[in-house]
């Protein structure tokens, strides 16, 4: 263990914002099995990040080390659809009072969490982490996606403004397609995975015969289980400021965090039908939209630090599978 009579890295109050979220609880597993012992949370109804004052309270009072943000408002298509100005507003918030609360108090790194969606609704795939803000986004998500933006140009001025002066070194990472423990199961309200999972599980209890996916399943999606994004997550927070400047620009900052592995969605339902034990008939209605053919990021920079997944899509999915039967008993 690094011990130099300060605090060993270990030992540091590392505040996880979002603990109870599907990336958060990761982050705080990961943070945990490697041995922290010091970790700071706070549940959405003990601290609503969004109050200007009760955050300046928070950090006033704990003073963390380091903080991971990964509490936001999130939701699929059809809630971002609905409710645009709380996705615009609540995650603007967060991340402004989160951030600056942070640094008011002397919080010298930060590691925030953005999605894929950030970048242009066309961009060339996989997408590198240049493409940012080179074209128009994705208007059902645009208020969210906007956010994440703002996100990351809040980490990236702070470093501008307060990195020589203050020693501020705020970090961003956008993930891809996540799922895994504590993914929300929805039939209509869900990410891609636990979707289906809700779906086809259902359609083995109720015997059905047979199973309509929207969508021709051509169109290919890349997935990566929250564990291994929280390896990413912890990886990236830690290795050192110059090796980070090295694969990163001053306006140029975030680091995406994909598999590399993509899959088509007919075989993605394939493999969860197996998983979950549906043997009835899956049938495609061409007739519904695909949506993008292609949708990946590419993590070369991730990758040259020396990371990879561990976690192989066909046991990820039986694990999330065994968490969904678990949910429903309690
Ligand atoms: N899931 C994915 O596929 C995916 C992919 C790429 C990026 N990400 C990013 O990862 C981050 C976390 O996502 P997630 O999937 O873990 O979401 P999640 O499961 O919904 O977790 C978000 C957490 O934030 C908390 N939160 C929301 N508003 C808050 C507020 N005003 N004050 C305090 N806490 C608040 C929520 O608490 P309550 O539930 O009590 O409100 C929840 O615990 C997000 O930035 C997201 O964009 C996720």
């Amino acid at each position: 263990m690094e011990s130099t009579g300060m605090l060993s890295n270990l030992q540091k109050k590392i505040y996880v914002a979002g603990h109870r979220g599907m990336v958060g609880s990761a982050i705080v597993r990961n943070l945990l099995a490697k041995g922290y012992t010091n970790i700071l949370t706070r549940t959405h109804a003990e601290l609503d990040l969004t109050n200007q004052e009760h955050v300046a309270n928070f950090f006033q009072k704990e003073k963390p080390d380091q903080v991971y943000l990964a509490a936001a408002k999130v939701g699929g298509i059809y809630a971002n659809n609905t409710y645009p100005a709380e996705f615009i507003y609540q995650n603007l918030m967060i991340e402004a009072n989160v951030i600056h609360q942070a640094f008011s108090v002397g919080v010298k790194k930060l590691l925030f969490l953005g999605s894929s969606c950030i970048y242009p609704k066309f961009a060339p795939q996989p997408m590198i982490e240049d493409v940012l803000l080179t074209g128009k986004l994705e208007p059902t998500n645009e208020p969210y996606a906007i956010s994440k933006i703002a996100g990351i140009k809040l980490c990236e001025s702070y470093n501008r403004q307060y990195g020589q002066s203050h020693g501020v070194d705020y970090r961003s990472v956008m993930p891809t397609n996540l799922y895994g423990y504590g993914d929300n199961f929805h039939a209509e309200n869900s990410h891609v995975i636990p979707g289906l999972i809700y779906k086809l599980h259902h359609a083995k209890l109720k015997n059905l015969k047979k199973v309509v996916i929207w969508g021709s399943g051509n169109q290919t999606r890349e997935f990566l289980h929250c564990d291994d994004l929280a390896s990413a997550c912890t990886l990236v927070m830690n290795i050192k400021l110059s090796s980070y400047q090295e694969i990163t620009s001053d306006m140029l900052s975030h680091i995406n965090i994909g598999s590399s592995q993509e899959i088509s969605i007919r075989n993605l339902v394939l493999l969860i039908s197996e998983v979950v034990g549906y043997r009835g008939k899956i049938e495609f209605d061409l007739t519904k939209e695909d949506g993008p053919p292609r949708k990946s990021l590419m993590s070369k920079k991730l990758s040259s630090l020396g990371w990879k997944p561990e976690i192989k899509l066909i046991e990820g999915l039986k694990a999330t599978y065994e968490d969904f039967i678990k949910k429903l008993k309690k």
